[in-house]
């Protein structure tokens, strides 16, 4: 189906349009030059401002500043608009399917039949780990948090796949790609089944890479699990959603641990624990808890009266959003898987279910969140559908990192073939103590 594209202006500077700065101090100039992108503000090149002038520049947080070239992910947070090559991630979330999407990340473009039936193929075959790869989950406590379960484990992949970690080798990077997306959700799933004491499930060839996952997660020796269709499609949909979000700080992170040649297994390993801060991939356990902790409905109203109160720390977890400032583009999309899982399973009058909608159709409602352009983001959806599959609060982020490793990969794959690919070393603004001279311990 074809949706109608939104309007968005490709950017060309003039062939020698320049930025000047100009020193007050001696009255310097410098000429930079304009770089344009395809879409997005153009960016002022600052490489040789150090080598040319002896100065640095600061931005902490890199809020003015691009640290790379990207083909893959382009955000326009204004208009609501997310893209992957080129292709909006509703086009791919209501068409396409999580390892096409995959196959697109990777490779530039969308596959032929045959390209995609080839790469399925290729994923559904590395899906096992090595057996002996279990003894290092008995070396965890019991009740250690899935994500610190992730770290370690995605990381020790590189002690046992030695044949594909020559990152300069084109042929062993591709096999490490592979590998990694497809090991991925059953190194997920084994640090699910971990934490609730359950035995680990093999992988399923005849399954997709959603519904396999689903099997890994919630079959039992015991009793078969039977995938539906409508709560694979909401989880494929789940990992399209979260596939990539451009420079954000796992990413940023996979990048400069890659930039040292470090083998991709360790890099994802960083990805991971990046990822497993609050304030990258807690957001929709954040969202959730909320919700637990309103309770009921009546009670709705003091939280939204709280979330306006300046003097109230208190936040509305899963509305507003640092980029998308007029809507979130993947929370539209899971708002109608979460709503087709909800009718499947037939939970809609589960409370705290009836409780989120309510919330919902308040905040959005409210002045004070309108005006402001605060809408439910993904989070807010991610957090309620997980819930409703089954999954408790610990994995969260842990499925969050499943959806990104293809981005992960596909930003550190890119960076690698980059031909300006260089090591990240950022520069810093010293304000220490100024050079003074050791004083022994005797006299101090
Ligand atoms: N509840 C109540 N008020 C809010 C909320 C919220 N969730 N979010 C923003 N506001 C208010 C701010 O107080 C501010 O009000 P003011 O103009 O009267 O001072 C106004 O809306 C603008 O907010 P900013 O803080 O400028 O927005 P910012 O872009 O800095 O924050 C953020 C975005 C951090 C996501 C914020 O909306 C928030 O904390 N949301 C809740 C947490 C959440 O769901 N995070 C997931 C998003 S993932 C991500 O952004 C990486």
């Amino acid at each position: 189906m074809t949706r109608e594209l939104p309007e968005l202006p490709t950017v060309s500077a003039a062939p020698n349009e320049k930025a000047t700065i100009r020193f007050q101090s001696d009255g310097r100039e410098l000429e930079l030059p304009i770089i344009s992108p395809t879409h997005g503000p153009k960016t002022v090149d600052i490489s040789r401002l150090y080598r040319e002038t002896g100065y640095f520049a600061h931005d902490p947080g890199f809020l003015s500043t691009s640290s790379c070239q990207s083909k893959l992910t382009f955000i326009d947070g204004d208009r609501g608009i997310l893209l992957h090559r080129g292709y909006s991630i509703e086009d791919l979330a209501q068409d396409s399917n999580y390892l096409e999407v995959c196959y697109l990340l990777l490779n530039g473009r969308l596959p032929s039949r045959q390209e995609l039936a080839e790469f399925e193929n290729v994923i559904t075959r590395h899906t096992m780990v090595h057996e002996q790869f279990k003894t290092f989950f008995s070396g965890y406590r019991r009740d250690a948090h899935p994500m610190a379960l992730m770290v370690g484990t995605v990381g020790a992949l590189s002690a046992f796949y030695h044949d594909d970690t020559d990152v300069t080798d084109p042929r062993a990077r591709m096999i490490a790609t592979h590998r990694i997306v497809a090991k991925m959700p059953t190194i997920c799933a084994m640090a699910y089944k971990y934490s609730v004491g359950q035995p680990f499930v093999y992988p399923r060839n005849d399954l997709d890479y959603a519904a396999n996952f689903l099997h890994m997660c919630f079959s039992v020796p015991a009793e078969p699990y039977d995938v539906h269709p409508i709560v694979a499609r909401a989880m494929d949909r789940f990992l399209i959603l979260h596939a990539d979000h451009e420079q954000n700080a796992s990413t940023a992170t996979v990048r400069i641990a890659g930039s040292s040649q470090a083998n991709p297994y360790a890099c994802i390993a960083a990805g991971v624990a990046c990822l497993w801060g609050p304030a990258h991939g807690g957001a929709n356990e954040a969202a959730l808890r909320m919700l637990m902790e309103i309770g009921t409905k009546d009670r709705i109203g003091e939280y939204l009266a709280r979330a306006k109160d300046k003097n109230d720390p208190f936040r509305l977890m899963g509305f507003g959003h640092r980029v998308y400032k007029n809507y979130d583009p993947r929370a539209r999309v899971l708002r109608e898987s979460f709503h087709e899982v909800l009718e499947y399973l037939g939970k809609q009058r589960e409370p705290l279910f009836e409780l989120a909608m309510e919330l919902e159709r308040l905040a959005t409602e409210d002045d004070y969140f309108r005006e402001r352009k605060l809408f439910p983001n993904v989070d807010f959806y991610s957090g309620i559908t997980l819930h409703a599959l089954g999954f408790p609060l610990a994995m969260f982020p842990a499925l969050f990192a499943l959806g990104r490793t293809i981005g992960w990969i596909s930003q550190w794959k890119e960076m690698i073939e980059d031909e300006n690919q260089r090591i990240a070393r950022p520069r810093q603004l010293y304000v220490g103590a100024p050079i003074h001279p050791y004083v022994p311990i005797t006299e101090r």
